[in-house]
């Protein structure tokens, strides 16, 4: 017998602890519920919304395409992929790219990258390492190397031969190291872990690591890439090139869209090895075009820098007035601040006063926003900010 549902929500799995509030409606950094009520989103969808909402580049993009073609197979060839993919190559500086629709997928196919580079040279050589404290995603090859207990415990057996290492401790990595790691797959910033930018040092150390024992580097940059630190690329920023990047969130703006660019060592991927339904379908291959091609200008990289400065001063101020804020994390548009009381009143009470924030790790909030966030919402969220903690600091 079907039980009685009181309620549309019923209907949805109960995978997520929701606020509820339903939204309808979005322009740049703003939000309107369905009671028409605004609310300042320094969310973004977790960094995906890269030029805010319903903006007029995407809208178009979304129109003339679907308008044209929105999907064929991929047993034929269709320009919006091919453009995205060059787009993507220059951008890199690597060599090939492969569409799926999540970064979940990206890390999937990096994952099987990995796999089938080591088998060239022996059928041991399948250990993967990962990082305590990242996060990957969700399926169970990506779950194998996020180094998060609560999100592995439920789930296991994992899928074999995946090792975790302590971030940053190069002496643990060096023990962990041999001739049969395939890979290292690392987010450059920690973003689900609680915004932790991993030194320049650490990402040299791990590189030459890869180089002595011939295994790949992988970079996640599905949170921290796509002009979110400023440079197109996070690891643009370092002195470090990896082997494979992962992408997602910010390549679509909103639309679904994964991908992982390899350089040529790594791109060993051929016909019948991997593949996606959906992956580089014409419409969200159009939109994320016409997005990285707005994101990779210099001034818009230039404003996320600035916007990112900008941020960064703004919260250490706030931390100099709240002993609460115990440290002010993070770079460019991707930044967090960590706390010595708990982060969920304090981001439910920011909601109530119709502010967007969202948790990281155990005791971060973060700050993802548009990356067309301007100086006044900035202003304008610190000045919630500041009330909602004024609730606390005082209670
Ligand atoms: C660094 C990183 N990798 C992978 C994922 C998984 O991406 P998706 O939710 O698109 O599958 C996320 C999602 O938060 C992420 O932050």
């Amino acid at each position: 017998m079907r039980k009685e549902r009181f309620d549309m929500k019923e209907y949805v799995m109960n995978t997520y602890g929701r606020f509820d509030i339903t939204f309808q409606k979005g322009k740049g950094c703003r939000l309107y519920d369905d009671k028409g009520k605004e609310y300042l989103d320094f969310v973004a969808g977790i960094a995906v919304n890269a030029l805010g909402h319903s903006h007029p580049i995407m809208v178009e993009a979304i129109k003339s395409q679907a308008e044209n073609l929105l999907h064929v197979s991929n047993l034929y060839w269709n320009e919006p992929q091919l453009k995205l993919s060059k787009l993507l190559v220059e951008l890199s500086g690597l060599n090939s790219v492969f569409l799926c629709n999540s970064g979940t997928e990206a890390v999937e196919g990096a994952l099987k990258i990995a796999r089938k580079y080591g088998k060239q040279f022996s059928e041991d050589k399948n250990r993967v390492v990962y990082l305590e404290e990242s996060f990957h995603g969700r399926s169970m090859g990506a779950l194998s190397v996020t180094g998060q207990p609560k999100y592995q415990e439920p789930f296991n057996p994992l899928i074999g031969g995946t090792e975790s290492c302590p971030a940053n401790d190069v002496d643990a990595l060096k023990e962990i190291m041999d001739d049969n790691v395939c890979a290292i797959i690392l987010e450059p910033i920690q973003g689900e872990g609680g915004i932790n930018v991993l030194p320049d040092s650490y990402l040299k150390a791990v590189k030459d690591l890869c180089n002595k024992h011939n295994g790949l580097l992988i970079f996640d940059e599905v949170q921290c890439g796509i002009g979110r630190t400023g440079n197109m690329f996070a690891f643009q920023g370092t002195s470090v090139e990896p082997d494979v990047v992962c992408l997602a969130k910010g390549l679509g703006g909103g639309v679904p869209i994964g991908a992982f660019i390899a350089n040529e060592k790594a791109d060993v991927l051929l016909p019948g090895d991997h593949g996606c339904t959906y992956g580089g379908n014409l419409l969200v291959s159009a939109v994320s075009e016409a997005v990285i091609n707005e994101i990779s200008k210099q001034e818009f990289l230039d404003h996320v820098q600035k916007m990112g400065l900008y941020l960064k001063e703004k919260l250490h101020g706030l931390s100099g007035k709240f002993t609460s804020i115990e440290e002010v994390k993070g770079t460019g548009l991707i930044q967090g601040i960590k706390l010595s009381i708990p982060t969920k009143p304090v981001v439910a009470k920011a909601l109530e006063k119709k502010l967007l924030l969202v948790g990281a790790g155990k005791d971060v909030i973060r700050f993802v926003p548009p990356l067309i966030v301007s100086m006044e919402e900035i202003d304008g969220m610190i000045r919630i900010l500041e009330d909602v903690f004024k609730e606390f600091d005082e209670a």
